[in-house]
């Protein structure tokens, strides 16, 4: 009777630990901003794009006028007009006018940008991998990012998206070069701005684990073989130990 109980209670706390916890998470939450655009004094420049769920679906290249999609292959299943972009650009341009006289020509306030480096793939030598440089925090949105390999400047495999977004009014913008991983290649994710007081250079390379080396190695294999000795040793004094307790009464307590 006892154990069917401890059966039972136990088959009730599996079945707690089963139960989904999370029943009540929120499945599908998106965001789509179809139509973020910007316009500043400096160039003057502005942009234009749609994005959803934080990532950019296009821009609309104001020079060209025509519509630049993130991945061409969203060109294929749809369309945008770019004179839409256009007109929303003229209207932002209008009112920067203003606000420019009502700020009394105040001047922004520049924000220090902040970098991190990573690949897009776990590295192994030889293989294809993309290095991603992450630029959160930028305003106003003017910044140069290069890519330096070894110290030089690339420009070949070198994308990057445009100013996305931010809630805080800031904007971040993430640059991409594919590599080939190598044990020789260094690299670093140059970014220029306003709130930097000189170009940030942000390092990586490949982390391949280092060999041991031979100093490490011999201490490891001593050590190792000391210990397997003693063992032997204080095995061997504990059997002896055993052996001659082993004839000896096991009660000496009264008869
Ligand atoms: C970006 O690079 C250009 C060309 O080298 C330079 O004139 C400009 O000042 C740089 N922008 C920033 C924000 O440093």
């Amino acid at each position: 009777m006892v154990l069917n109980r401890a059966l039972i209670l136990g088959a009730l706390a599996l079945t707690t630990m089963m139960s989904p916890s999370g029943g009540e998470d929120i499945v599908a939450d998106h965001v789509g901003i179809y139509g973020a655009d910007l316009y500043q004094s400096h160039g003057p420049s502005g942009q234009y794009t749609h994005e959803f769920d934080g990532d950019e679906l296009f821009y609309v290249d104001l020079g060209k006028k025509e519509t630049v999609w993130r991945l061409p292959m969203f060109g294929e299943l749809t369309s945008f007009d770019p004179q839409g972009a256009l007109s929303e650009i003229a209207k932002a341009k209008h009112n920067l006018d203003i606000m420019i006289k009502r700020s009394n020509f105040t001047p922004v306030i520049n924000e220090v940008p902040e970098v991190t480096v990573f690949s897009k793939s776990p590295v192994m030598l030889g293989q294809p991998n993309t290095l991603i440089c992450h630029v959160d925090n930028i305003f106003p949105p003017v910044i140069n990012i290069t890519w330096l390999k070894n110290g030089h400047v690339v420009t070949e495999g070198v994308s990057e998206t445009s100013f996305l977004p931010k809630d805080d009014h800031s904007f971040l913008k993430i640059g991409y070069l594919t590599f080939l991983p190598s044990d020789d290649d260094v690299y670093d994710c140059k970014v220029e701005h306003w709130g930097l007081e000189e170009p940030l250079l942000k390092h990586w390379e490949p982390e391949i684990p280092a060999p041991m080396s031979e100093l490490t190695e011999t201490v490891v294999c001593a050590l190792g073989l000391t210990m397997g000795l003693v063992g032997i040793v204080v095995g061997t004094i504990f059997i002896i130990q055993g052996l001659r307790s082993g004839g000896a009464p096991r009660h000496q307590g009264p008869l």
